[in-house]
């Protein structure tokens, strides 16, 4: 009879593993929930070569399974998808068209849909180089040779 009134200690200890992991959980999801990026403060550098050029690398590694290869959102896995990846080849953006807009859904992820995730965990750096390929990729209507007289 005796041994048995070791179980009732057990519940607290059990509730309070608990309520230590509910808490780490809230933690974890606070710390997600950074501040935003406004994109009218923001400060966009200047693109260049090299920055594109590793935009491409990183792009071609990351996000082509879902935007494809040109970014035309034809990707292996954009079939699976219910909202259909951006064509950025095409610059047809839902969520702004500036660099600033561009950077601000890669960090944070689309405002309307899990499927384009965040990518918060990449350094600043290597955002801007995806940011600034991206941006790199629709064809300039004012190409000299498109020019209207
Ligand atoms: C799992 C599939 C998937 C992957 C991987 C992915 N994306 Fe996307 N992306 C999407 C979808 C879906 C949308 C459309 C979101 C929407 O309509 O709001 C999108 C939209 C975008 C947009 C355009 C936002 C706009 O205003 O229309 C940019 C820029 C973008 N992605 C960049 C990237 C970059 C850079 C990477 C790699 C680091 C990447 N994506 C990886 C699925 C993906």
């Amino acid at each position: 009879m005796r041994k048995t009134s070791s179980t009732p200690l057990q519940t607290p200890t059990y509730l309070s593993l608990l309520l230590v992991l509910l808490s780490s959980l809230l933690t974890t999801q606070a710390c997600k929930s950074e501040p935003k990026i406004d994109v009218k403060t923001l400060k966009v550098p200047p693109s260049t070569s090299a920055s594109i050029a590793r935009g491409k690398k990183l792009f071609s590694s990351l996000c082509v399974s879902c935007h494809g290869k040109e970014g035309k959102g034809d990707g292996p896995g954009a079939r699976a998808l219910y909202i259909k990846p951006t064509n950025l080849a095409a610059g047809a953006y839902r969520h702004g068209k500036t660099p600033g807009h561009l950077f601000k859904v890669i960090t944070e992820g689309s405002p309307t849909t899990p499927l384009m995730a965040p990518w918060r965990h990449l350094p600043e750096k290597d955002r801007w180089a995806l940011t600034h390929f991206v941006s790199s990729l629709p064809k300039k209507p004012s190409q000299p040779s498109n020019k209207p007289k």
